[in-house]
């Protein structure tokens, strides 16, 4: 049993013919079918013209349970958030309103406030109240676009705790048919206890939080925030060092308050990702192309924030391939709607509106190692699709502000 969705107006695939992402020029390519169709099951099984449907169905014997007449309407891929931390307890919109009153966010970190308030938090919550936080943020997200996530720990900052949070990380995605990538980031943050013997809390998570992790195989990702005042440069590849033992993959929290050369970092270790990038220097670029490292870029923090945005004409022209992401976190980007991230991204970042939509969805996916099964409408992968209420893509940039998702499918089944 197969569905089709006919007479689609802007038919958006994000075609790549086998490559796992799109790097520079190529961002430009959306693989656009004018008056399209896409049948599917779970997975895509055909895309073309509407006008030639009707031929592969007869000839190939499909049996067609449902037609989704699209006439009028744009059909992009699902969107792949690759960087969220859509675990977590407590609300920071007190610290919200004093930044609005001129304070910044680093020195409400200073006092104790910004990572470490949402740790007391949510080291003090359930891990049932940690599954249903993310399943209400997630939630929120599919109703916007996004059908494929990646969600971080990183708010407990002790072992159990940190397992805590991976926990109900998969347990949310027991109940959510969408794509959820977990990631391991035991380093966001140095605890309280252990402000004032940082190398300390290193080894905490070199010798017992990975093993323990691994062990349980709750995620596939580990990151780091290598930052002024977070990681040092050494003690971040010492975590990712012990990381790659344990057969994880890599992600870096980069350059985001300044320049620390994370991004050189990044590269030189092959990591799949370095995300923010605010600051990041010239060999950071040259780094990140060496290595093979998809530059997620997350507007949605320099927005919420008031920081510089990223250099991602700079980034992209310099052959890095680029992601976008939402950031979703209670202190530097609080929201889980990728449609706002695309609107900084062309406003604030300088990217085409092509560019935004390769970099929200393809290359979202190569950002999680996942652009083999979802990221574009191809034949065989996951039938991951939203149907917008307008009939050229570029409407979702030019109407900003509102909700253009008017429906969206998961493997195949209509969400909502
Ligand atoms: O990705 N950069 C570090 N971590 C988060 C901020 C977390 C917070 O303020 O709670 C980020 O921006
Ligand atoms: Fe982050």
């Amino acid at each position: 049993m197969a569905k089709i969705f006919e007479n689609i107006d802007c038919l958006v695939t994000m075609a790549t013919n086998g490559k796992p992402a799109k790097t520079g020029v190529e961002m430009q390519e959306i693989g656009l079918i004018e008056k399209g169709a896409v049948i599917f099951d779970e997975k895509i099984i055909w895309t073309g013209k509407s006008g030639d449907a009707g031929k592969f169905i007869t000839e190939n014997g499909i049996n067609i349970e449902e037609r989704v007449n699209c006439s009028g309407k744009t059909v992009l891929p699902g969107f792949v958030d690759p960087h969220t931390h859509n675990v977590f307890a407590g609300n920071r919109s007190d610290e919200f309103a004093r930044r609005l009153r001129g304070v910044s966010y680093v020195e409400i970190a200073k006092e104790g406030g910004g990572i470490l308030k949402t740790v007391k938090a949510t080291r003090e919550a359930t891990i049932e109240e940690l599954t249903e936080k993310a399943l209400f943020l997630m939630n929120k997200a599919i109703q916007y676009g996004t059908t494929s996530f990646e969600v971080k720990s990183g708010y407990s900052l002790t072992t159990n705790g940190e397992l805590k949070q991976l926990r109900a990380i998969k347990k949310a995605a027991e109940q959510l048919p969408v794509t959820i990538v977990p990631t391991f980031l035991g380093a966001h943050d140095f605890p309280p206890e252990y402000q004032n013997n940082r190398d300390y809390y290193v080894d905490m998570v070199c010798n017992e939080m990975i093993p323990l992790v691994a062990e349980e195989g709750l995620a596939e990702f580990c990151d780091a925030f290598v930052d002024e005042g977070y990681y040092t440069v050494a003690q971040g590849e010492k975590i990712f060092r012990t990381a790659l033992d344990y057969g994880m993959k890599l992600k870096v929290h980069a350059d985001e308050l300044a320049c620390v050369n994370a991004a050189e970092l990044a590269g030189k270790m092959n990591a799949v990702s370095a995300d923010h990038l605010l600051f990041i220097s010239d060999d950071g670029i040259e780094s990140l192309k060496n290595g093979g490292t998809v530059a997620t870029l997350l507007p949605g923090t320099s927005y919420f924030i008031r920081m510089p945005y990223a250099n991602a004409r700079k980034i992209i022209d310099a052959g890095v391939t680029t992601a976008l992401a939402t950031d979703t976190n209670p202190g530097s980007s609080y929201t889980v709607n990728m449609q706002n991230i695309l609107s900084l991204a062309v406003i604030n970042l300088r990217m085409t509106a092509e560019e935004a939509l390769a970099a929200a969805t393809i290359n979202a996916a190569h950002a999680i190692r996942r652009s083999d099964t979802i990221g574009s409408i191809e034949k065989g992968k996951y039938a991951d699709m939203q149907i917008l209420d307008y009939p050229s893509y570029t409407d979702i940039f030019y109407f900003f502000g509102i909700n253009h998702t008017e429906s969206v499918w998961i493997h195949g089944n209509k969400l909502f």
